[in-house]
């Protein structure tokens, strides 16, 4: 632990002094700026600003942490209170409210998809799936209702995420009406845009099973958070979280994004930057210049190394992409993925005992929260996948202890039952896979020779 802290300290007084040279210089940071300003003007043209009105206090909320330093790279902004997610005791939003803001979107969506079928009648994109009803941007709903909105935001919403966060100065710049049909999908982890979300499922929870919010850093009891029609979830944008699938029905949530005047968010925007220049452009070096540009204002986004770590893997810069595959990990201890994919690297490098060792912190992290009910399918996948390569590393090892036909086994005493545990565990959800069946038996009978 002494160690880790070392290591994060020395990072980040690296960074800092990075820093300090290329902040005021880098475009890339002042394109940042640029890019909040014009939000944030466009955001107080449609949908106002919060002006301090009081009116809420903690006990009309209830609230969870995610563990402080989790909340992404805005989290030293919100006063030491942005690892709180809270939720409304109460409706901010009336049933009515709720049923007229969905009437809006589904008119708002049948029109849009009329222009289009207008302009290119070939174009099927727009259509229904199964799981889709589509989204309505709130930006453009008819002025009425936007002029509604803003007196909610003013008189609920703009206060409730003052008390909850000691902010100023707030505003939307957009927000979304969601809807789905049952079976949807999940979506991914993922982090918004803004500073703060809002999320007020619009539907009675009648209506529908499943759905809430999975929020990275919550017990599997408390995952998924689903409140009641009306009422509001709050949380700091930079929050690990996923919208969960619905099993049956239909539900529409409406979300809105905060951002702050004085907060440009520049390591979020530089990411986004990154990731842009990397996926749709194809421009390595860009990318590692948003990376480098966002890593400089803040040096403990576990995000931005990982995106630093991509950039040095297509360079072919490995022991650059395992430092910062390894920041990552250590930044970021809510997921597993950072050490996971060490572990593959260390493999793809021929090193099963190294990578054995970051199989097992990675399960060490995970416990059994992906063996109990409901657990989040991604986490269970990546728990049940990350067994196997663990009990591979330990395979490999063993075959080679025997190998060695003078040499002591007690490595292979010691470390097969383990991984005999982990390949039975994996059989749990699929007993009949033949490949894990054989390296079980194999696992079994290297035991018996080690003994
Ligand atoms: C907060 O709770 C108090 C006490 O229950 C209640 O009177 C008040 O209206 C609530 N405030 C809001 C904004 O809901
Ligand atoms: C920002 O918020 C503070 C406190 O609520 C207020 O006094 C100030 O006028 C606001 N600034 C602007 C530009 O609205």
């Amino acid at each position: 632990m002494v160690q880790l802290c070392g290591f994060l300290v020395s990072l980040a007084v690296f960074c800092h002094r990075t820093s300090s040279f290329s902040t005021l210089s880098s475009p890339l940071i002042q394109l940042a700026h640029k890019s909040h300003d014009k939000e944030y003007e466009a955001g107080v043209n449609i949908f106002g600003t919060s002006s301090g009105v009081a009116g809420w206090s903690d006990g009309n909320f209830t609230s969870s942490s995610v563990g402080v330093g989790n909340a992404g790279p805005d989290e030293y902004y919100l006063n030491g209170r942005g690892h709180n997610v809270c939720s409304t005791r109460d409706p901010v939003l009336s049933k009515s409210e709720c049923e007229s803001f969905i009437m809006e979107a589904q008119k708002a969506i049948s029109t849009r998809k009329a222009v289009k079928v207008e302009v290119d009648p070939s174009r099927k994109d727009w259509e229904v799936t199964n799981s889709d009803l589509g989204e309505a941007r709130l930006s453009g709903l008819p002025p009425d209702i936007l002029n509604h909105l803003r007196g909610i935001l003013d008189d609920k919403l703009y206060p409730m995420l003052e008390s909850r966060f000691a902010v100023h100065n707030l505003t939307v710049y957009d927000g979304l009406i969601l809807g789905s049909i049952a079976p949807s999908q999940s979506q991914p982890v993922h982090r918004d845009a803004s500073l703060l979300t809002i999320n007020i499922p619009l539907s009675d929870s009648a209506g529908y099973t499943g759905g809430g919010t999975y929020i990275e850093g919550f017990h599997e009891h408390d995952n998924p958070v689903v409140i009641e029609r009306g009422h509001a979830l709050c949380h700091a944008s930079g929050v690990m979280h996923a919208g969960n699938a619905i099993q049956t029905g239909e539900r529409w949530v409406l979300v809105l994004f905060c951002i702050a005047q004085d907060e440009p968010q520049i390591a979020r925007r530089c990411h986004a930057g990154g990731l842009a220049a990397f996926h749709d452009d194809g421009d390595v070096d860009r990318a590692f210049q948003y990376f480098e540009a966002g890593l400089s204002v803040a040096p403990s986004d576990h995000l931005l190394h990982m995106g630093a770590s991509r950039v040095h893997l297509a360079r072919g810069e490995i022991s650059a992409s395992f430092k910062s595959l390894n920041a990552a990990a250590n930044l970021y201890p809510l997921c597993q993925q950072a050490n996971v994919a060490l572990g593959d690297a260390l493999m793809a490098k021929k090193r099963p005992r190294a990578a054995l060792r970051r199989f097992d912190s990675a399960l060490e992290a995970i416990g059994d929260r992906d063996l109990l009910d409901g657990a989040w399918m991604p986490l269970k996948a990546l728990a049940w996948r990350t067994r196997v390569s663990a009990a591979t590393c330990t395979l490999l090892c063993a075959e080679a202890e025997v190998e060695k036909i003078t040499e002591d086994r007690g490595w292979s005493r010691s470390r097969l039952p383990e991984a005999i545990g982990r390949l039975s565990t994996a059989l749990g959800p699929c007993p009949d896979n033949g490949y894990i069946q054989s390296m079980r038996a194999r696992a079994l009978e290297l035991l018996r020779i080690a003994e």
